[in-house]
């Protein structure tokens, strides 16, 4: 019994050392965004997701990995010139890609330069990878916005990322989608934790209510630990900020939508990771997921 609590004792300082060592060292933390279903407000959460980290001190990089359109440029009104396959052609460096949006965020444009990532050449690859180690140095937090679903490029990036946000609305087909990337996440093992935000609320309760029954499930079924973020109420300042294309944050800072997710904010800030293994982490994972 002694030897049981003195053994919870060392396991706890240990791994308040090891919070310690991420905060010195500021390994930053990389968090994938994803949706079973498609439309469900994955863009808008990171866009002012990164806007709402940065009013809070931290230095944020959104990576826009959607392989669709460009998601996150037509959201913030932005056309880049260049995007991730100049980079990986060696054409321009990452410094000379990133764009600077609201809040001092910077954007990284994906566009095709992703579609291509899982048949790079071994040259190419490495070019990435050095360039994006340079954001070791740079960044807190990198965000990556994903396309909706679980096609293969998806999953890469899922895997590679520390930390993994699963966004749903209330409607029955898009919770059931979410549960999909969950089945798929503790199915290859992939993380122990995912983290919940449901997105177009009617109210608080609707969001709470939504978030136990998908913790429980997960918990029952998958051995999955939810950690809820938070709500998104339904709001119009977020059509209206998508129509001018600026992001809401910036442009209703009061809205409801605005004070959800500066909660979320916070929340996500409160929450230690589970793992932080960098950018280097990322990028070996990313690239040992596209050598399959
Ligand atoms: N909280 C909200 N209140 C009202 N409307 C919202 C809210 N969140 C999202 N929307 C609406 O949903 C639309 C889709 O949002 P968004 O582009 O962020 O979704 P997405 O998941 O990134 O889509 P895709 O899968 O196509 O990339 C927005 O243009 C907006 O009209
Ligand atoms: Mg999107």
């Amino acid at each position: 019994m002694h030897d049981q609590a003195e053994r919870l004792r060392q396991l706890t300082l240990a791994a308040d050392a090891q919070r310690k060592i991420v905060k010195q060292k500021k390994i930053p933390r990389i968090i994938s965004i994803a949706s079973g279903k498609g439309g469900v407000g994955k863009t808008n959460l990171v866009v002012n997701l990164a806007i709402a980290l940065s009013s809070l001190g931290k230095r944020v990089v959104v990576m826009d990995a959607d392989l669709g359109l460009a998601n996150v440029d037509i959201l913030l009104g932005m056309l880049p010139k260049y995007n991730l396959l100049d980079v990986v052609q060696g054409n321009k460096s990452l410094e000379e890609i990133i764009v600077t949006g609201p809040e001092g965020i910077k954007i990284i444009p994906g566009g095709s330069g992703l579609v291509e990532l899982a048949n790079l050449a071994v040259d190419q690859r490495d070019r990435l990878m050095t360039s994006l180690l340079r954001l070791e140095n740079t960044a807190d937090i990198l965000l990556i916005d994903t396309s909706a679903g679980l096609s293969r490029p998806v999953l890469s990036f899922i895997t590679a990322a520390d930390e993994l946000i699963i966004i749903t609305t209330p409607e029955p087909t898009a919770i059931t989608d979410a549960y999909g990337i969950i089945k798929v996440v503790s199915k290859y093992n992939i993380h122990q934790e995912v983290k919940l935000v449901v997105n177009q609320v009617k109210d608080y309760r609707e969001g709470r209510d939504i978030a136990r029954r998908f913790s429980e499930v997960a918990h029952k079924f998958l051995q999955i630990n939810t950690k809820f973020l938070g709500e998104i109420c339904i709001d119009q300042h977020v059509v209206r900020a998508v129509k001018e294309q600026q992001p809401f944050m910036t442009l209703y800072p009061k809205g409801r939508a605005s004070c959800d997710i500066q909660n979320i904010a916070e929340k996500l800030l409160d929450i230690s990771p589970e793992k932080t293994r960098g950018i280097r982490g990322f990028i070996s994972r990313l690239s040992r997921m596209t050598e399959k």
